[in-house]
């Protein structure tokens, strides 16, 4: 029988071989396999073709993406290793626009070589190597935390949507929006979930029925088009969704048709449910206009999936990765510090401030 997917490790470091170790998600469902990758231009490629993805994922990997870009910089003085540092930060930061948490692990890890100019660049190196770690060991506790405020929300035998993938496969454990439905799965509980496709790049379909159905969780597929009638039909008693920017308002930046199923599910009357770590909230970006949406390649619309091309050739074609769902159609936000309702420009204020507190303690 296949093994569980919950037991792979989506995002490691591998010391030994100085590599980042990620499950290709590009080749899933159909073949699970580990790439092991040490080039610089690989890990931004990797980010950049969605072989690793989902926000958490990515800054993860961008952490011990630019730790081993470190570690191979010959300089000995801090200046020199500062610069191709530095350079090597915002190489990586180029990947993808949209996800905050891939810039708020370089910075993270640029705030360790900036903090420790004094020092070696040897043992600047070995801080960058623990920070790294500790932002993936981060991620889990994370999760878990949210995994269990969601959980509040759920009852036993509940009907839940979800759009993209935000489980275990977007982060190192658990995820964010599937995080409730992992955890109350250890427990004994049962959920009926339905996994929007998720077009273009159906990550509902390959990924989040994969994770779900791999864990013994009652999955049923449903293309994009479909959950109006699913809802309709009384079969989903929540949505929810992660998300890649959270802006200081509220607004909800997530994957392409998130906001489409928000305006949904406040039609129908069905709770929309964020799921996020606070690192995916930008308290910089005051409203969700002002978000960068990344604009992807054609192709994956127009033939990527197909056996030939669907699209007639010459047509235009828009492929926005991510949409914004203004926060008047979310229900909650639900962070590792507990759950945040309108309005947020308040409560995502108090959250931050309980975040700041607890890094004093
Ligand atoms: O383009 P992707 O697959 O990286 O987009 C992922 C999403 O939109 C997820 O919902 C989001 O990153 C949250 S993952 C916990």
């Amino acid at each position: 029988m296949a093994k569980n997917i919950m037991h792979y490790d989506t995002v490691s470091l591998d010391d030994e071989n100085s590599a980042l170790v990620i499950i290709d998600q590009t080749q899933l469902p159909g073949k699970v396999e580990m790439l092991s990758l040490t080039e610089q231009k690989d890990i931004w490629e990797a980010i950049y073709l969605l072989k690793v993805r989902g926000a958490p994922a990515i800054g993860v990997a961008a952490a011990i993406g630019v730790y081993l870009a470190a570690k191979n910089i010959k300089a000995k003085d801090y200046p020199t290793f500062y610069e191709e540092f530095k350079a090597a930060k915002d190489y990586l930061a180029t990947s993808r626009p949209t996800a905050v948490n891939l810039f708020w692990a370089l910075d993270r890890m640029e705030n360790v070589v900036k903090a420790n100019k004094e020092l070696p660049v040897d043992e600047i190196v070995k801080l960058l190597h623990d920070e790294a770690v500790e932002i993936r060991e981060e991620d889990i506790r994370v999760c878990r935390a949210i995994g269990e405020y969601g959980l509040t929300l759920i009852k036993d035998g509940d009907g839940i949507l979800t759009h993209c993938n935000a489980g275990q496969l977007a982060t190192v454990k658990y995820g964010t929006a599937l995080a409730p439905i992992h955890l109350g799965v250890e427990r004994g509980m049962n959920f009926k979930v339905f996994t929007d496709e998720t077009r273009p790049l159906l990550q509902g379909i390959r990924l989040s029925s994969f994770e779900l159905h791999s864990n013994g969780v009652d999955t049923t597929v449903i293309c994009d088009n479909m959950a109006s009638q699913v809802m309709k039909n009384g079969w989903v008693q929540a949505v929810f969704v992660g998300c890649d920017r959270v802006a200081a308002n509220g607004d909800v930046c997530n994957k392409i048709g998130t906001s489409g199923v928000a305006i949904l599910a406040k039609h129908y009357g069905i709770p929309f449910y964020v799921c996020g770590p606070t690192s995916t909230i930008d308290m910089s970006i005051a409203h969700g206009d002002d978000i960068p949406i990344e604009v992807r390649p054609d192709h994956e619309v127009t033939e990527m999936w197909y056996s030939k091309r669907m699209a007639p050739e010459g047509v235009k074609v828009y492929n926005p990765a991510f949409d914004v769902s203004d926060n008047s159609l979310v229900t909650a936000i639900i962070t590792e510090f507990g759950i945040a309702r309108a309005p947020y420009d308040k409560s995502l204020k108090e959250i931050f401030a309980q975040k700041e507190a607890a890094s004093k303690k």
